[in-house]
């Protein structure tokens, strides 16, 4: 990662007031990457989202878990305010990322989804080649040096575990690859444009098992030059591939700390039941 494109995060240990005790302390002592303060959302009248505080650490994956309709992938659509789609969509507080607020009204919205890579459930490659695919985040932004695309197309690939697959086909059509090799094709375009922050949304909820497999060794090499917020229904994945957890539960951040503690010591009463298959 290019250091200098990416200043030293200006939030660091948020202060006591902004973070309730559902935080876990050791967040506190994290870089932060992105900060979700005070966060409401409602689909017409029915709110979604209650007062979410939480603070995204830099350089460290944290993974989303709750039941079905808790909120999950409503928060992460809102940190590239994809929810701005939604005509019906009403929201209050903010999120700033390095320091920056989202939701000001002054927000270039599409510089800032320049700033962060996203990855849905299914694997969604752009009926182009496999090079215009991982490059297309440059192409948008004008890069027209064959040198550099190329350069940022190797990295790419390599950073998505994929070069050695595909190094040698790297004209064919994303679409022929396998539905694994997709997923790790779009993990390789959302990196492309070397992103402040990863937004998985279960991306592995479409893939076999091996595939899985793969995709989660990704995610775990990536933790440390990438910051990733990755949404999973699947504890196992979660305590695998994540250093801090969130578990969410109609709308509200109930308990968020380091996953080794969520996942076998929790604070909180509702998340041990959760962690341990009782209801969800
Ligand atoms: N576009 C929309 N319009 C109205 N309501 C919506 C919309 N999208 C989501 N909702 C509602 O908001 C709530 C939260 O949905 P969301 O998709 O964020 O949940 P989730 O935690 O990601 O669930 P899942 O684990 O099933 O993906 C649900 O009650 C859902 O029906
Ligand atoms: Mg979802």
């Amino acid at each position: 990662m290019d250091a200098s494109k990416h200043p030293a995060p200006s939030i660091t240990a948020p202060p006591d007031k902004v973070y309730s005790s559902v935080v876990h302390d050791e967040l506190r002592e994290e870089k932060i990457v992105l900060s979700v303060e005070d966060y409401c959302l409602w689909y017409g009248a029915k709110q979604t989202l209650y007062d979410v505080r939480m603070p995204i650490p830099a350089g460290k994956v944290t993974a989303l878990i709750g039941p079905s309709g808790c909120g999950k992938s409503t928060l992460l659509r809102s940190i590239n305010r994809m929810n701005d789609l939604i005509d019906s969509v009403r929201i209050s507080g903010d999120m700033k990322l390095n320091g920056d607020s989202i939701f000001s009204p002054i927000v270039d919205v599409i510089q800032l989804r320049k700033r962060m890579g996203m990855v849905f459930q299914k694997p969604n490659p752009f009926p182009m080649s496999i090079f215009e695919n991982v490059v297309y985040p440059l192409r948008i932004d004008g890069e027209r040096n064959r040198a550099v695309l190329a350069e940022v197309c190797e990295r790419s690939l390599r950073g998505a575990a994929l070069w050695d697959e595909v190094k040698d086909r790297l004209q064919d059509s994303g679409l022929s690859l396998s539905g694994g090799q997709q997923q790790r094709l779009c993990i390789a375009r959302a990196i492309s444009g070397d992103p402040e922050l990863l937004l998985l949304d279960e991306p592995c909820s479409a893939l076999d098992p091996l595939a899985t497999g793969k995709i989660e060794d990704l995610i775990y090499e990536l933790r440390g030059e990438y910051s990733i917020l990755i949404v999973t229904h699947n504890m196992q994945q979660a305590s695998r591939v994540s250093d801090y957890t969130a578990f969410m539960y109609l709308g509200r951040l109930i308990e968020y700390g380091p996953s080794t503690r969520i996942f076998t010591n929790p604070h909180e009463k509702r998340t041990e039941d959760y962690v341990r298959g009782r209801f969800g």
